[in-house]
């Protein structure tokens, strides 16, 4: 895979230093890391053992014998010999002390629907009577995969919790994904039993969620993996909100099945330190999503610990991420994280701006929200349609994170000025589905935030950018090049479900110094994102390096939107680009051929958007579709997919003297910027070097 062009290698990133911003002493005097001798028990010479503190923050079962393995490159083992239980170190071991405290505080998306309470002991009682019904009904245990397609409701934390504390392996397919993509993952997982809602509300609609669960069950079979059960929540207790009818003898109601274990007691199956806690799918550079299997013990070490000391949650905090719990941010920093510390978690089931834009920071009044956690995304569409709707609500955050996608300094200024009321403290983590927990990240009360500056790397993370040869690119350099780090951590993936060599091939090979060894020091995460360092230390993420399209945070591979229009009758060749949309960061743009005989360009429109949302999601619905004559190839046939997402960006579509049909570009460029002279401009640098590798 190429990454940085390499006349681009050389170009300076042309990019204003921003200001520093103090954290305040109010906020420094009360945080859990305040202490900067932490620095000198994470330098890299006390690499693994610096992680222990991690771990201590767990309770054990058995202590480990040996910290870190790596007999086995990159396939590395966490605190091995250890034994714990994830849901136990979530759940049971804070009853002695918390049992009346709130774990979670569901918020419906309706204002006039009330909010309900949960506490740790109702979530111990919960979560043990699902987990009889999984063990004894379904006849699940530890090592089996369970798929799981559910919307934010407090059920899907109840049965996440449920399966860990069996060892089943759970899989959460994030709800607004097509029934299609859930059941290619559950086959993939090679799931059994699927778990459903009946339904939930989405910007004031209900939705039909059971629909999908038939969809799914059908094209799980279709690739070979049998559903026996489903197992489906209702929204609300004794209503039928879902119009699809249930099949006899495949489908369940939890409601009626847990009437059978009321009350029901499972003990907590200690574990192996390596065992699968759970998968999740995420794109990567082929078509096909990949499962990310993380571990129990080293996952669960590091997420409490960047919990504690990056989101700063004490017991005391009312915390509110507004990420789903489908994706990677709400396992690590709504499930496992927070409750690991006993945390009082809000749990919104809805969109921020419904039913108008005010609603995140009632909540926030209402609940006493003090920590705040959200993505570019949701700040960009919040500071556009209610700017100034912070300031009409009395609530007072201590700290907001941002995360998922680069923030531009503008709405990060907005965020911190009118959201935080110039009192919060900022991290702007970045991380990845694979790594588990934030890499890099300011200390919030020890380090200067940088507006649109990520920061360093978080403690025991030592990152850094190598250009296209593996040669480091220096501190101050202005140079772009592949982000990568130094040294493995606990929270890394163990590997890829089923591929252990993709594994290898996509986050090793292409740094690593000498396949034959066996010393970390050889093996560098690569994690296919580009980035700059500033002479400070601190690293600005500039997106993706590989053929995903980073829409509103979330990951799409643009070869599965291109494998979903290929599927059109009438479709002949398909390619997905990144466009800059001013909300959501990226979206997908798609340019299609069609068959000869066919040319209804507005028929075939419609259809690639319906097939793009039946099997992807609405998530990857497109911006543009251009039905074209042809598109741009090399003589050799490959499709120049950087040269549409020059023309979809109003970019310089570059030298196109050496395609076999050069004549197509103008053409293409004429359709989609219409006939007049067109202002060109600079375009980020993901889009800039996107489809490189062709
Ligand atoms: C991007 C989400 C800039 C990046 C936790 C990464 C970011 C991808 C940031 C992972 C950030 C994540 N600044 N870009 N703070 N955080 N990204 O797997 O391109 O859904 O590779 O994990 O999001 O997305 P994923």
């Amino acid at each position: 895979m190429s990454v940085v062009r390499s006349e681009e290698r050389e170009i300076a990133v042309h990019w204003k230093e921003e200001e520093y911003v103090q954290p305040s002493p109010k906020f420094i005097g009360q945080a859990n890391l305040t202490d900067p001798a932490i620095l000198d028990r994470f330098t890299i010479d006390k690499f693994p053992e610096y992680f222990r503190e991690y771990a201590d923050l767990l309770d054990w079962d058995q202590y480990w014998h040996t910290t870190f393995d790596s007999s086995n490159p990159p396939f590395w083992k966490w605190f091995v010999g250890g034994r714990l239980n994830a849901c136990f170190n979530c759940v049971d071991r804070h009853l002695a002390k918390h049992k009346n405290k709130a774990a979670f505080i569901f918020v419906p998306e309706s204002e006039t629907e009330a909010p309900y309470t949960l506490t740790y002991q109702e979530l111990h009682t919960r979560v043990n009577e699902v987990a009889a019904v999984l063990r004894d009904f379904c006849g699940l245990k530890a090592g089996d995969r369970v798929t799981m397609h559910m919307p934010m409701i407090l059920e899907l934390p109840i049965t996440m919790l449920a399966c860990a504390r069996l060892g089943i392996i759970h899989s959460v397919v994030f709800g607004g994904f097509s029934g299609e993509a859930a059941g290619l993952r559950a086959a993939d997982s090679r799931s059994r039993v699927l778990i459903y809602a009946d339904a939930y509300y989405r910007n004031g609609k209900l939705i039909d969620h059971k629909a999908s669960a038939d969809v799914a069950v059908h094209t799980a079979e279709a690739e070979g993996q049998t559903i026996e059960k489903v197992l489906v929540w209702r929204r609300r207790d004794g209503e039928d909100l879902s119009n699809t009818p249930m099949v006899p003898g495949r489908d369940y109601f939890m409601e009626e099945l847990l009437k059978g274990f009321k009350r029901a007691k499972v003990a907590p199956v200690s574990l192996d330190s390596e065992h699968p806690l759970f998968l999740m799918y995420t794109s990567g550079s082929t078509g096909k999503p990949k499962g990310c299997q993380h571990r129990t013990g080293g996952y669960l070490a590091y997420v409490v610990g960047t919990a504690k000391f990056y989101q700063d949650i004490h017991p005391e905090d009312v915390y509110w991420c507004m990420a789903d719990i489908g994706w990677i941010t709400g396992h690590s920093y709504i499930v496992y994280g927070p409750l690991a510390l006993a945390a009082t978690s809000v749990l919104y089931e809805g969109v921020p701006n419904y039913p108008d834009p005010g609603r995140p920071w009632r909540i926030a009044e209402q609940f006493d929200v003090n920590i705040f956690h959200t993505s570019p995304t949701a700040i960009r569409m919040l500071r556009k349609t209610g700017p100034n709707e912070p300031l009409k609500y009395n609530y007072r955050f201590k700290h907001m994170t941002t995360v998922g996608e680069p923030i531009e300094p503008e709405a990060w200024r907005w965020y911190h000025e009118v959201v935080g009321k110039r009192e919060a403290t900022i991290v702007d983590t970045w991380w990845q589905t694979e790594t588990g927990g934030f890499l890099i990240t300011t200390k919030p009360a020890l380090d200067p935030m940088k507006a649109g500056s990520a920061g360093p790397g978080a403690l025991g993370i030592f990152p850094v950018i190598y250009d296209e040869d593996g040669k480091e690119i220096p501190a101050g350099s202005g140079r772009a090049g592949n982000l990568g780090i130094r040294n493995p951590w606990p929270g890394i993936m163990q590997t890829i479900l089923n591929d252990d060599e993709r594994f290898v091939r996509q986050y090793y090979s292409k740094f690593c110094k000498d396949p034959n060894s066996k010393d970390w020091r050889d093996w560098p995460y690569f994690a296919a994102d580009g980035a700059v360092l500033a002479p400070d230390g601190y690293y600005r993420i500039l997106g993706r390096v590989d053929d995903v399209i980073n829409v509103a945070g979330h990951r799409l591979g643009t070869k599965e939107i291109e494998s979903a229009c290929l599927t059109v009758p009438s479709v002949a060749e398909a390619a997905v680009v990144p466009v800059v949309d001013e909300i959501k960061g990226r979206m997908p743009a798609i340019y299609a051929s069609l068959k000869p005989g066919f040319s209804d360009g507005k028929q075939v429109t419609e259809q690639l958007v319906a097939t793009v949302e039946t099997i992807i999601g609405k998530i990857a619905r497109p911006k543009t579709i251009h039905i074209v004559p042809d598109l741009p190839k090399t003589r050799s046939g490959k499709i120049m997919r950087r040269i549409l997402a020059a023309i979809s960006n109003r970019m310089d579509t570059g030298d196109v003297t050496t395609l076999a049909n050069p004549e197509i570009v103008e053409q293409i460029r004429k359709q989609v910027q219409g006939e007049g002279p067109v202002e060109l401009q600079e375009g980020p640098e993901d889009v800039k070097r996107f489809g490189e590798q062709e």
